[in-house]
């Protein structure tokens, strides 16, 4: 019979002697280090990973709308930090879900703005384009459209989508072609999708 038993995850304690950088975290050499990390990162304490992760982040940012607590903004979160988004930005509620990020958000920039209004401000005082990511009428496919290298890509709710407010404060709105007969993908796939395509455009 196949052997289903769970493979043992990550790594043991790690043999002595230690390495004595300070970026490595005492208790996990001692009882070995479980967490998802790349195994460049095995052993570092979470704050090196962060502060290693900050020196190489891209020149994008994503946002999402969360009025009605969005469960995709953990995915959102997931994918910020395995494509090196400088940062996270929610609007509206500051509560989340964090179930989906598999706890990335430790070192991710998660940022929170009140209003489409706050954001906006802050984006063109950043000097970052605002893009939108739906499927609306109007929107023109990502394909072949421009996609700023200094941008921020904003994404709609569940159900609702991209809110009148932020259609409107936004330079473009792009969405990702599809074929079959769903109106729409789940935002967090869609976020993945999207930030790929900035990364396949402006370097990986
Ligand atoms: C489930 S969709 C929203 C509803 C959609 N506007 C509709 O008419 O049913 C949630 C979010 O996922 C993203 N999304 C879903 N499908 C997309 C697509 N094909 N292209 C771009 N973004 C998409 C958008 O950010 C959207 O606001």
């Amino acid at each position: 019979m196949d052997d289903v038993s769970d493979p043992e995850v990550g790594v043991g304690p790690h043999p002595r002697p230690w390495p004595e950088d300070p970026k490595y975290d005492v208790e996990l050499l001692r009882h070995g280090d479980r967490r998802n990390v790349v195994d460049r990162y095995r052993y570092w304490s979470n704050e090196a990973i962060a502060a290693d992760l900050a020196l190489h982040r891209r020149a994008f940012h994503v946002a999402i709308e969360n009025w009605q607590h969005d469960f995709n903004i953990g995915t959102i979160v997931r994918n910020a930090n395995a494509f090196q988004a400088a940062a996270v930005h929610i609007v509206g509620n500051r509560r989340w879900n964090r179930r989906g990020a598999m706890v990335t958000d430790r070192y991710v920039d998660v940022r929170h703005h009140p209003t489409i209004g706050a954001l906006t401000s802050w984006a063109a005082e950043a000097e970052l384009a605002l893009i939108g990511i739906d499927l609306l009428p109007g929107s023109v496919s990502i394909v072949g459209a421009e996609l700023p290298r200094r941008s921020v890509l904003l994404f709609g709710q569940e159900g609702p989508g991209l809110s009148r407010a932020a259609r409107e404060a936004c330079s473009a709105v792009l969405h990702i072609p599809q074929h079959g007969s769903t109106r729409s993908i789940n935002a967090g796939v869609a976020s993945g999708i999207a930030m790929y395509e900035w990364l396949r455009r402006h370097g990986g």
